[in-house]
Parts: C-alpha cells; structure tokens; sequence
C-alpha cells in the first residue's frame, strides 16, 4: 500500500442505488439519484472544473428516505432531497460560479 493525497480537490458522491418495487426506497428508484448524477457531473465537466472536482455514482448511503443524496468530501456537506433542478445551488457550494 502507498499513501497519498486524494486526486481531487472535491469528491462529489451521488447515490443511484436502485431497489425493487416494494423494499425501501432508493436514490436512483424512488428519487432522481441517476439523472441528478449524469447531469451534476455534465455541469462541472461544462463549467471546466473536471479536474477539479469528482462526481462519482455511489451505492446506498443508508439515508434513503432522504434521498436523492449528495455528499460533498472534504467538505463534509450532505445535500438531501436533493433535485436536478438544485444544480445550480450545489454548484455555487462547489465554488462553481455559473
Ligand atoms: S438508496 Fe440512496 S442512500 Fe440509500
């Protein structure tokens, strides 16, 4: 093993877990965790801040009835409920200014 510092500045972790018809909810079945992740990481890609900050899929991070879920590291935010239309907003918290 080797240490080192993370390659991003921002790691951006949106959940798409998808459960079936009748378990719990999820981000990416019940929520918009899926187009919320594929248009959150367009929109950093868009404003040129790709090798700046990380938009990753994640699976459940165990807080599904608030989803969609956004975690922000190292900034230890936590976006819940969150809708494609709070792009802009999460952006802005990235210190992405549109
Ligand atoms: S399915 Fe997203 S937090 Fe559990």
């Amino acid at each position: 093993m080797e240490e080192s510092k993370p390659a991003f500045e921002k790691y951006v972790f949106v959940c798409i877990n998808e459960r079936p018809a009748g378990e719990r909810v999820s981000c990416g079945g019940t929520f918009c965790g899926k187009e919320l992740s594929d248009k959150l990481k367009e929109a950093v890609k868009a404003a040129g801040q790709a090798g700046r900050i990380r938009v990753s899929k994640s699976k459940c991070l165990d807080v599904c009835e608030e989803g969609a879920n956004v975690l922000v590291y190292p900034d230890n935010i936590w976006f819940k409920k969150a809708e494609v239309a709070d792009i802009p907003a999460i952006l802005e918290k990235l210190g992405i200014k549109l």
